[in-house]
């Protein structure tokens, strides 16, 4: 007998970052984030899950390979026993139910991006990976609940579970318990935001962030000062631009923020570079275009590594994509790698 699953999860980008853990088993963060999905990804993870009971153990595949390492990881088993315990449950309250809680799972995923290039893909692959393994068990969870088990998958990924406008709420309990996803909006709330990713680099990033994050815990002295006083007063005032669908103000808190993060990385010892030349051209643009316009019209962020994602209204598409083409040709690098149909890709 075998039972199988499908399901894609996509891309999520912050806006306010999540950058510091104050439980490193657990993923608990220190300090909320707030993150965008737009429903025209093409950014995204499918998974397939299947479990029979003649599987001998649990394995995985990623973009057709199999991952050894990840299947052994610490945060894939604490993954799969915190759903199986779940089902568990339902089983155990229900003697009509087929004991797959006790079958190993063999799971199938594939990006179809760079992985580890700084494009979210672990917050994509582990979102689909609870959400395919959760149907796969039949587990009659919320997405809210389902997201403190992604969490400890990859932090970040606990946001995909939504699309839309996501928060991740830190929470306090040192059982993690209360550090979870909550929607802000969902995306027909604000259907004239757009993203596009401008690809710098798709290389593997050369800190990882669960690294990098804690490096910058341990070393910077600007981190305090954001984690207490700048992050829990944005948290308030990002999640208000988006209920009010207060673009300048949105964007004006996304380059902040990211610019915070970015200097806090600059901030540890020894330093953590993600933004390369490239990405502070795309940082200069973005000036020059808002100020051009008198007003801001787009926004920039970047995660760890030098890729920009850019926030814009649907409205000012065509004025922002002119001047992007247009800078291209200075962007040394770019256009050797990749062609302008890659290079602004929309998620
Ligand atoms: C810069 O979620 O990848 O993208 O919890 O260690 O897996 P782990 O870290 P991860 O960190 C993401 C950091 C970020 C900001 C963000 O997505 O909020």
């Amino acid at each position: 007998e075998t039972y199988t699953a499908s399901i894609t999860a996509p891309v999520n980008i912050a806006t306010l970052k999540y950058w510091g853990k104050r439980d490193t088993s657990l993923n608990l963060p220190t300090n909320s984030s707030i993150s965008v999905t737009l429903d025209q990804a093409d950014l995204k993870t499918t998974t397939s899950a299947m479990t029979s009971s003649s599987f001998t153990k649990d394995r995985l595949w990623l973009n057709g390979e199999e991952d050894l390492q990840l299947s052994q990881s610490k945060r894939l088993t604490q993954v799969l026993s915190n759903l199986r315990l779940k089902r568990k449950e339902k089983e155990s309250k229900d003697a009509s139910l087929t004991k797959i809680s006790e079958w190993f799972i063999h799971i199938v995923s594939i990006n179809n991006f760079p992985t580890a290039a700084g494009l979210a893909s672990s917050a994509a692959g582990f979102a689909a990976l609870v959400a395919c393994v959760a149907k796969l068990l039949q587990l009659d969870d919320d997405m809210t609940e389902l997201s403190k088990i992604a969490r400890q998958g990859s932090g970040s990924a606990c946001r995909s579970l939504f699309g839309g406008f996501v928060a991740w709420e830190m929470g306090e309990k040192a059982d993690g318990s209360d550090s979870k996803a909550v929607e802000v909006a969902p995306l027909e709330h604000w259907p004239q935001m757009k993203a596009c990713v401008l690809v710098a680099c798709a290389d593997k990033k050369d800190v990882s962030s669960t690294s990098g994050m804690q490096l910058t815990v341990n070393t910077s002295d600007l981190f305090q000062k954001r984690i207490t006083e700048v992050v829990p007063q944005r948290f308030e005032l990002m999640k208000e631009s988006i209920i009010n669908r207060d673009f300048e103000l949105f964007a004006d808190l996304t380059m902040k923020d990211s610019n915070s993060f970015h200097a806090t990385c600059l901030d540890s010892y020894p330093p953590i570079f993600y933004m390369n030349d490239t990405s502070r051209k795309v940082v200069r643009l973005v000036h020059k275009i808002n100020d051009f316009y008198g007003k801001t019209i787009v926004a920039y962020t970047f995660d760890a590594g030098p890729n920009a994602v850019l926030y814009y209204l649907e409205e000012n598409e065509d004025k922002l994509m002119s001047f992007i083409y247009a800078m291209f040709k200075d962007l040394s690098g770019w256009e050797a790698k990749f062609s302008g149909e890659q290079l602004a890709k929309f998620i």
